[in-house]
């Protein structure tokens, strides 16, 4: 696959290798969901909500530096694992003024390598570019939103642009076995 952006890709589509994580999870949940139908009589009936709406991840194939996308309840969850660089450039900006939603750093993530945030501009919708190789990342080198122009940094955090709010952090939980559960 190239890593050279092409404009006429729009939306962005998720890449082969993203798409075999996104179709993991979801078997794995719609597994969940199939095992537990013949018993939902005896069950609270929220439980195969609850498996459908997770999203289970293995987070070994990723490397330091690569960026994942994954499906969450229908949206596209980023899951970056970033470099240390990009750790402490995140950190070093908590307390920059062009913040416009404040937060730290620290705040957004459980563990510093491993930023996960749902990938919808929370402007107006858009799908912000920074996830594929040779995607324009905006000039705080996190995400661009080229809809209308919005910068995120690699928090997420919105730095320029129309964009009110940060990036959301899902709920999530990074399990010992390598894996993260989103929802
Ligand atoms: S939807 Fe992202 S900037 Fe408008």
């Amino acid at each position: 696959m190239s890593d050279v952006k092409d404009d006429n890709d729009w939306p962005p589509q998720i890449e082969r290798r993203d798409f075999l994580f996104v179709s993991t999870g979801m078997m794995a949940a719609v597994g969940a969901a199939a095992a537990a139908w013949p018993f939902i009589d005896s069950m609270n009936p929220s439980a195969d909500v609850q498996a459908l709406a997770t999203t289970e991840v293995d987070l070994e194939p990723i490397a330091v530096g690569e960026r994942v996308t994954v499906i969450w309840r229908s949206q596209p969850v980023f899951i970056d694992r970033r470099t240390p660089e990009q750790i402490v450039q995140a950190n070093s900006d908590d307390d920059s003024p062009d913040l416009v939603d404040p937060a730290t750093d620290a705040s957004r993530v459980q563990e510093p390598e491993w930023l996960i945030v749902v990938g919808v501009c929370t402007h107006l919708g858009c799908v912000p570019l920074g996830q594929r190789e040779g995607d324009q990342r905006g000039e705080w080198g996190g995400w661009f939103c080229p809809c209308h122009g919005s910068h995120y940094d690699t928090s997420g955090r919105i730095r320029r642009g129309p964009a009110p709010r940060n990036l959301v952090v899902p709920p999530y939980e990074l399990r010992d076995d390598g894996t993260v559960l989103i929802g």
